[in-house]
């Protein structure tokens, strides 16, 4: 027996070694899965089979356009094993129960189910999480979130959502991690470590499914459902970074997108679910539709009906159809009349067979149905902490001029708007089982944590015109000390099939804003939406702005505790934050052009009645001290490929309380075969400082990190001259200049 004390401690270094690369691998089934599903397989109808293929929701809440009715009897005929949209114990016992005991070969049924930014505890929605740019805390949130979900009878989330988004016209730009390639795969990652635990079948963990594959954030003009079209050059370098990297960190599953692109709808791209997916990134898990996108690539016009529509994706490498019921009307058929090979058919059933093989579904059906964890996980005091923490660090500090945060716990406060007493939207969009009720209000938070007086108007609805409020809350302005203004959007204006043409606050919203500052006193405007907001007149005119997005159930808690100092900010934009919709698509990564902005020259790329730069810059974020970030120092100034590169810089904390600044570091290759952008994001690091405190950073740059897809569409890194640039935000950066030699 080998005992601990007789381990090395290289042994041990090594055992970590191991177990960390085990945690960074790829899904693979084991052997002994192989074997059971194959043996499973040979004993299956063709009809048992496409019922493996197929996912149904239940009516327990429907989360598209249509309704699967009779799904019990689907079960029980073997026609669907699996379900999506039913949870908790009870209820997916009772479906489990028809599977397994009155159905011919008693296979298991998969529970999915959208688990996006909790489930019964409610954490900030993912544009928020990947305002922290905290990989731990964001892995933390989706390891709760998984905690609560398979104790609530689900094995399967749909998440994470990766899509790479630059138009926040886009109401699912809320669901993913903003503008960013680099810093979105960095988070994919640690949502599916999160998700799928320290490894597949474990009680606490369930699959992750990553979505929406591929491209769905570049719809067009931002509208949702709509096409998506880009070079393969774009395409392999901004939109499919995030997808890989959640592959590779150990998805088991892959949902596809709506959207077309180059052209063929991604639920029937072979190119897309093939020949990337499968064979240059060596995926094995399965590939589930999205909602009823099997039969709407008639729509598209690529197929006439729906039988073909189903070939089409089966024959492309979808597995699993949701709830499109297009294989299970046409997919026997279509075997039979060769149309599809049963070859491929066996293949996507072992590929659903073998993740539940791996979760331990057939040992026990049951083993995500447990009465006591249900009660004993969902919205725990310990949760509900990791929810406040992780919501304090996704709030964004915008603006505060005169240091007007944070507020002393003398003053008297006036929370005005919308949404300062409002629980129902603070769960924001694919609210998972959240409840409202749950939530801590603003109102709520500001007075757990101050003896002074906070009252409360609500000025003005959401959308509606209407003065009529404006009165009583001016009044009560008048009598406070200070007003914190709660605005922003209704949690149904951001999400899916919630595009808005117009990204501003709404306009009575602003008014009431603007009637506020007239009184005199000090405004902090709070800030809570799906999207990035263009408002350039709250910009110019309010002294303190915090951007909160929806934090979910703990929201006044951890806004209350960052607007009394107890946490000081230290959450940075994922994404650009435009001065008017005109600008849109505006982002940190652009390209130089032929004709590079000058304020001063007619002819160069601008426009002639806004500045090119957006109201607040990827990457910005205020804290209630200042950091000074000094010049990079590379280990060296010429490097060869290959050959990685070490820049050290140095931050210090130059202001009078302890605070986080996340130092960011930013390449730019001066002069490639292709057109290449001004900065690119290659590293962050999260550092706390006392006051006065320094530290030195080092940073290492792989040839990765100077890698593109060349001329010739390989990828790989072209020697010559960069400059690598670090800072505090993707505008106000540092330069050095490096060299690379062959
Ligand atoms: C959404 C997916 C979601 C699915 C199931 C679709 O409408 O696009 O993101 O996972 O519904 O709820």
């Amino acid at each position: 027996m080998i005992r601990f004390k007789h381990l090395s401690r290289f042994s041990i270094l090594l055992c970590l070694f191991l177990f960390q690369q085990a945690r960074a691998q790829m899904f693979r089934p084991s052997a002994a899965t192989d074997q059971r599903v194959n043996d499973l397989l040979a004993s299956m109808t063709l009809e048992e089979k496409v019922g493996q293929l197929t996912l149904y929701t239940t009516d327990w809440g429907s989360t598209g356009p249509t309704i699967r009715e009779g799904y019990k009897n689907d079960i029980r005929s073997g026609a669907c094993g699996n379900l999506f949209n039913s949870h908790t114990v009870a209820f997916v016992r009772d479906l489990q129960k028809i599977a397994v005991e009155e159905t011919r070969l008693k296979i298991p049924l998969l529970f999915g189910f959208d688990v996006i930014h909790g489930y019964k505890t409610i954490f900030p929605i993912p544009l928020g999480e990947a305002a922290t740019w905290d990989l731990a805390a964001i892995e933390k949130s989706s390891r709760v979130a998984a905690a609560e979900a398979s104790a609530a009878g689900l094995n399967w989330t749909f998440a994470p959502m990766v899509d790479v988004c630059r138009d926040p016209r886009w109401g699912r730009i809320m669901e993913g991690s903003g503008e960013d390639t680099w810093l979105g795969s960095r988070i994919a990652e640690a949502r599916v470590r999160g998700f799928q635990g320290k490894k597949i079948g474990d009680t606490d963990a369930v699959l992750a499914c990553v979505k929406h594959f591929a491209g769905y954030g570049a719809s067009l003009a931002g509208r949702d459902y709509n096409t998506v079209d880009m070079s393969e050059r774009f395409f392999r370098e901004y939109y499919l970074p995030p997808y890989e990297a959640a592959v590779r960190a150990g998805a088991a599953t892959v949902m596809t997108s709506f959207n077309d692109y180059d052209g063929v709808p991604a639920t029937g791209n072979h190119y897309l679910l093939t020949d990337i997916l499968r064979k240059e990134w060596g995926f094995r898990g399965f590939v589930v539709t999205d909602y009823t996108s099997i039969n709407e690539m008639v729509n598209h016009g690529v197929v006439a009906n729906d039988k073909a529509a189903g070939e089409l994706a089966l024959n492309a490498g979808v597995d699993m159809d949701m709830q499109g019921a297009v294989f299970q009307r046409f997919l026997a058929q279509a075997v039979k009349e060769g149309q599809v090979k049963t070859a491929d058919i066996d293949e996507a059933v072992r590929r659903v067979l073998r993740l539940k093989f791996e979760l331990g579904l057939f040992e026990n059906p049951y083993k995500f149905c447990d009465e006591n964890r249900q009660k004993a996980v969902l919205l725990s005091a310990e949760n509900r902490a990791a929810a406040r923490d992780v919501s304090r660090k996704s709030i964004v500090l915008l603006k505060n001029d005169r240091n007007i945060l944070p507020l002393k716990r003398t003053q008297k406060i006036a929370v005005i708007g919308p949404l300062g007493d409002n629980k129902s939207e603070l769960i924001g969009n694919w609210n998972g089982a959240g409840n409202a009720n749950d939530c801590v209000s603003v109102v709520e938070g500001l007075r757990a944590q101050t003896k002074s007086e906070v009252s409360f108007e609500t000025g003005c609805e959401f959308m509606t015109p209407g003065k009529s409020g404006f009165g009583p809350a001016l009044d009560l302005a008048r009598r406070a000390d200070v007003v914190v203004a709660v605005v922003g959007e209704q949690a149904m204006m951001s999400g899916e099939a919630a595009s808005r043409a117009d990204i501003s606050l709404p306009a009575v919203q602003e008014e009431l804003v603007l009637e506020l500052l007239k009184t005199g006193k000090p405004v902090v405007v709070v800030l809570m939406n799906g999207r990035p907001l263009a408002i350039p007149r709250l910009a110019e005119s309010t002294a303190a702005i915090l951007e909160t997005w929806w934090l979910g159930t703990e929201t006044g808690n951890a806004i209350a505790d960052v607007i009394f100092g107890d946490y000081n900010p230290s959450g940075k934009l994922p994404v650009t934050f435009p001065r008017s919709v005109g600008q849109v698509p505006v982002f940190y990564n652009e390209k130089s052009t032929g004709r590079p902005y000058d304020p001063n020259s007619k002819w160069t790329s601008k426009y002639i009645d806004l500045p090119n730069s957006p109201q607040w810059p990827f990457g910005f974020g205020l804290s209630y001290t200042t950091f000074q970030i000094n010049e990079p120092k590379p280990d060296k100034g010429a490097f060869k490929i290959g050959e990685n590169l070490q820049v050290m810089v140095n931050v210090t904390n130059t202001g009078k309380v302890a605070g986080e600044e996340v130092v960011q570091l930013y390449v730019r290759d001066l002069v490639g075969s292709v057109t290449r952008p001004v900065k690119e994001l290659r590293g962050f690091q999260k550092v706390m400082l006392k006051p006065g405190e320094s530290r030195n950073l080092t940073f290492t740059l792989t040839e990765k990190d100077f890698a593109f897809f060349r001329r010739d569409m390989t990828f790989g890194a072209e020697p010559g001259e960069f400059d690598i640039m670090i800072g505090g935000n993707s505008q106000d950066l540092k330069p050095v200049r490096v060299r690379m030699t062959e």
